[in-house]
């Protein structure tokens, strides 16, 4: 059965310091792409602590806080924009439990990371998430969303 256009959520992929430190980059827009999902808007960014601090305004109150941001801001990240039928619960799949050592072998913080406070990607929890951060972290006009009939040539 095919998805209806009405299935297609997005999700913001966010590739941490420490991914893009590690040259994790390349495996893991792979393991999205693999899964055949479509990109739509990539970038290599340094994060100001303001916008660090808006993207995790809910947890504002967590003990963890300042260091989190700290973290997000303390080197260039990857910021992603991908798009597919259900993508923002599948990507959760296949990034992981946040903590690296409870995340099962095959998903990239399983396979990829061991600390909590170093798990390398984050991805949106939630369809209505995927569309605010996206919002938040790329202007207008820095998204590309392109179609299938743009490629004929892959048939
Ligand atoms: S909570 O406490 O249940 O709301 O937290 P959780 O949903 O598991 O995680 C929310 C984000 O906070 C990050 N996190 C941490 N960072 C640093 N240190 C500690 N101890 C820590 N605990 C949670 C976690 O990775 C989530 O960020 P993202 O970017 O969404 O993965």
């Amino acid at each position: 059965l095919v998805a209806s256009m009405e299935d297609v959520e997005e999700t913001y992929i966010m590739v941490k310091p420490d991914g893009v430190q590690r040259g994790l980059v390349g495996e893991i827009i792979s393991r999205f792409e693999k899964k055949g999902f479509k990109l739509t808007g990539l970038k290599l960014f340094q994060c100001p602590k303001e916008l660090a601090e808006e993207h995790y305004k809910d947890l504002k109150a967590k003990p963890f806080f300042p260091k989190l941001t700290e973290y997000i801001t303390s080197g260039p990240v990857v910021c992603m924009a991908w798009e597919g039928v259900g993508v923002v619960a599948s990507a959760r799949k296949l990034i992981g439990a946040t903590n690296p050592l409870q995340a099962e072998p095959g998903t990239i913080r399983g396979d990829l990371a061991v600390q909590t406070g170093r798990n390398v990607i984050h991805g949106s929890d939630s369809p209505e998430n995927g569309v605010r951060e996206i919002a938040l972290w790329f202007k207008e006009g820095e998204l590309c969303p392109w179609t299938q009939a743009q490629a004929p040539w892959l048939r």
